[in-house]
């Protein structure tokens, strides 16, 4: 059983979707639920699935191994980031090659970098009047939104749309594909 921990500090609709997936999966679970707020409302959505969750500050994110450590006692595999806006720092990087995965709302490398997030993004969509926006999910290296691609989906933005008509659009991709990616890393990794 491989075991997935999940960083986001927002709403959580995507960590929802995909403790929703691997509730009753045979080859992984959702273990931990990562949030640096605590009031972040994906940390009721864990507790409602059993998941255990834990806060983490700042300092000893950026200044210890703290967070690394405690991965490893848990035994995780695989890490999600669904909206989860801190840098990962290289030594949490190093411990999981090819294993921490983020989401980014916008067809990269557009739209991505530092302060590229939430409505922000789609309002420059807009703004640049393109006709098309979508999703990325792809690894996480030291830099913000760089890694390595694993999988797009676009989706059309038409004259008329606001930025919040095309966040809708861009949110119904990543609940279609997120916990199908995944679960194809998963897969993989049981695999190896
Ligand atoms: C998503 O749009 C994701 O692409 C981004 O953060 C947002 C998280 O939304 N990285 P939610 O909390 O899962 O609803």
């Amino acid at each position: 059983m491989k075991n997935i921990a999940i960083f986001a500090s927002g709403t959580g609709t995507n960590a929802q979707k995909i403790m929703e997936r691997f509730a009753q999966h045979s080859l992984a679970q959702v273990t931990l639920v990562i949030s640096n707020k605590p009031k972040a409302l994906v940390l009721e959505k864990a507790q409602n699935f059993g998941v255990a969750t834990q806060i983490i500050h700042r300092d000893s994110f950026y200044h210890s191994d703290e967070v690394v450590q405690s991965l490893k006692k848990q035994q995780i595999d695989l890490v999600v980031l669904a909206g989860f806006l801190w840098l990962i720092p290289q030594n949490l990087i190093a411990a999981f090659p090819d294993r921490i995965l983020n989401i980014h709302p916008a067809l990269l490398p557009k739209y991505g970098g530092k302060g590229m997030y939430g409505m922000r993004v789609h309002e420059a969509v807009v703004a640049n009047q393109e006709n098309e926006s979508g999703i990325t999910i792809h690894y996480v290296n030291e830099h913000y939104d760089e890694g390595k691609i694993i999988f797009q989906k676009s989706c059309p933005v038409v004259a008329e749309d606001t930025p919040s008509d095309v966040a809708k659009k861009v949110q119904v991709l990543e609940h279609q594909h997120f916990p199908e990616v995944v679960e194809q890393l998963v897969k993989k990794l049981s695999n190896q």
